[in-house]
């Protein structure tokens, strides 16, 4: 027995409540109505999304307050968004859209390196650098760490004029482009592998850091009793003709949030360790006081299908 929108059930009686649809019945009306739409694929994506929300209305026999709220998170989230800002981007993020998403698209090669989520901090078009340059340009970024690998394809062949665009927050937890007063090049640059695929940079280790929890997400995060934490990570876009451009992190191993990442970007093979040197160790940088890091990892990027 199906239950009808005003609660009554489906059986024919002497007030006509056999007319009346069920709810699995507008339902059916509502997804048919597309059946017109002339894209193929707008039909498709329509369909399959309204059956979703209506099955999600029925299973959780969704109150009428509690609809509204959610028009009002909505709301609130549209609201939030500026030229800088994008919250419907955070919201996807920390459902875990965005790594489902990344997921069904990015199916790289079985020895690739692994593709995690973009993150709202990417700034297109950073410096160019020569290899072994920083990409730390003001003082007190954090401690000095040399970041270093070959770039190469699953064959473990070295891919040389390889571009790595890297980028990372600083000591105090945040992005050059949440800091208007900062450096807007702080912490960015692009770097091109040498022949042999090699690339070597110096930065700062990276650091944990909240996501922007000052808006709705953040209030849909403490009201579900979740945090708003990433474990310290690089950023990086590797790209190289021929190749899928790959859009990854590198996670420091000593962090305490890799298994409870706000945005579930953490993948096991992204866990990278900083190996910790004393001041005067070969390799520092000049004039070292204080104790540096350095990360060597290879990033392997798959060969695009023809
Ligand atoms: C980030 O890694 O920069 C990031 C990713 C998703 C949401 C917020 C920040
Ligand atoms: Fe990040």
């Amino acid at each position: 027995m199906t239950r009808n929108v005003h609660g009554a059930n489906d059986e024919p009686g002497s007030d006509g409540a056999m007319d009346q649809m069920s709810a699995e019945d507008i339902s059916a009306a509502a997804v048919e109505s597309f059946k017109g739409c002339s894209s193929m694929r707008l039909r498709e994506l329509m369909q399959s999304l309204i059956s979703h929300l209506h099955a999600f209305v029925i299973e959780t026999e969704l109150t009428p307050e509690e609809w509204l709220a959610g028009i009002e998170f909505l709301t609130a989230t549209g609201k939030k968004c500026t030229e800088n800002r994008q919250e419907f981007i955070l919201l996807s993020d920390t459902l875990g859209v965005s790594m489902v998403l990344d997921a069904v698209n990015h199916r790289l090669g079985p020895l690739a390196t692994e593709s995690t989520v973009l993150g709202p901090f990417y700034v297109p078009d950073s410096p160019i650098r020569e290899l072994g340059e920083s990409i730390s340009l003001i003082e007190g970024n954090g401690e000095p760490a040399i970041v270093s690998g070959t770039v190469r394809n699953e064959a473990g062949e070295p891919i040389g004029g390889a571009i790595l665009d890297v980028w990372q927050n600083s000591v105090r937890g945040t992005y050059a482009v949440q800091d208007p007063s900062e450096r807007q090049d702080n912490l960015r640059g692009r770097f091109r592998t040498g022949k042999d695929g090699r690339f070597w940079f110096w930065s700062v280790r990276p650091t944990d850091y909240a996501i922007p929890d000052d808006g709705p997400v953040g209030d849909m995060l403490r009201a579900t009793n979740r945090h708003p934490w990433r474990p310290a990570h690089l950023h990086l876009i590797a790209s190289a003709p021929g190749y899928e451009t790959l859009v990854t992190h590198l996670f420091d191993d000593e962090s305490a949030y890799l298994d409870s990442d706000a945005v579930f970007g953490v993948k096991h093979s992204l866990i990278c360790h900083f190996e910790r040197h004393a001041p005067a160790e070969q390799g520092g940088p000049k004039g070292a006081v204080t104790d540096w890091y350095s990360l060597e990892r290879d990033i392997v990027l798959s060969e695009v299908m023809k």
